[in-house]
């Protein structure tokens, strides 16, 4: 039978490259999602993929959420933490809500998910958890102290359960994509995106999508097990760490 896979934010953007990436491999794909309903449903029609709404900031609803996924597809073996957010501003004027916020999606949002499969993957021998981080959680950015904070906190969080898993057979991977051409990147103000961002990418264009999903498709493999707590950099040259 084949694995299952789910995919948070698996609905739009970078997840949604990674879902049907994941699906076009032979997984079961589960795609998560926060509140588009819209996007979620024409990425269903096109893909026959199921979407399941709920956020990864609330620990209830996704223990809710992935014994929802377990029963309509059975148990799963790869889990995508990609979902998240941004809320840029310089620090002395981000407000204790912008931090929160995303520290609560995009760092937190990784213990919620990974704690409800942890018990089925160490039972079954055998998982896949791989984190989306960011090359500004590996270089820090100005204007993003939350997301450079939650996003380095994401990688320490692969290397400490890299650890953990290792002798039950789960492997626990980042990737730290650079600029992706999703709608979280076409918010940048243009001006800022061409004379100030795309200048620093040594190959001179944003990434896609597809670029980061290839990555998730090489960690997810049975084959990949001795490849754990690493961090993957896709960035186009732009940072080495
Ligand atoms: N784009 C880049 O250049 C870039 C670079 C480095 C890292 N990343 C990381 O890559 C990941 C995907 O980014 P993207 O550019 O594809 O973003 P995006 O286009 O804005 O899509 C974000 C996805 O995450 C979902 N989401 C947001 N908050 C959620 C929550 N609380 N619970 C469940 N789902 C939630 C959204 O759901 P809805 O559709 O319902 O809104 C959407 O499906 C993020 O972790 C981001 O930080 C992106």
């Amino acid at each position: 039978m084949a694995k299952v896979a789910l995919v948070t934010g698996g609905s739009r953007g970078i997840g949604a490259a990674i879902s049907k990436a994941l699906q076009a491999a032979g997984y079961t794909v589960a795609a998560n999602y926060a509140g588009n309903d819209d996007a979620a449903k024409a990425f269903t029609d096109e893909t026959g993929i199921k979407t399941y709404k709920w956020s990864v900031a609330d620990y209830d609803a996704c223990a809710a959420g992935i014994k929802q996924v377990e029963e309509d597809l059975g148990p799963v073996a790869v889990l995508v933490n990609n979902a998240g957010i941004t809320r840029d501003a310089m620090f002395h004027k981000m407000s204790p809500q912008q931090w929160k916020e995303v520290i609560d999606t995009n760092l937190t949002g990784l213990f919620n998910m990974t704690h409800s499969v942890w018990p089925g993957m160490r039972e079954r021998k055998f998982g896949r958890v791989i984190n989306i981080s960011s090359v500004n959680g590996q270089k820090g950015q100005a204007g993003q102290a939350n997301y450079s904070a939650a996003k380095a906190g994401d990688i320490g969080f692969t290397r400490a359960l890299a650890q953990e898993g290792a002798r039950a057979g789960i492997t626990v991977n980042a990737i730290a994509p650079g600029y992706i051409g999703t709608e979280m990147v076409r918010a940048i103000d243009e001006k800022v995106l061409n004379e100030r961002i795309i200048p620093q990418i040594p190959v001179g264009r944003l990434g896609e999508p597809e670029e980061i999903a290839r990555t998730v498709v090489f960690l997810s493999a049975e084959d990949a097990g001795f490849i754990t707590g690493s961090t993957i950099s896709a960035n186009g040259g732009q940072f080495f760490s």
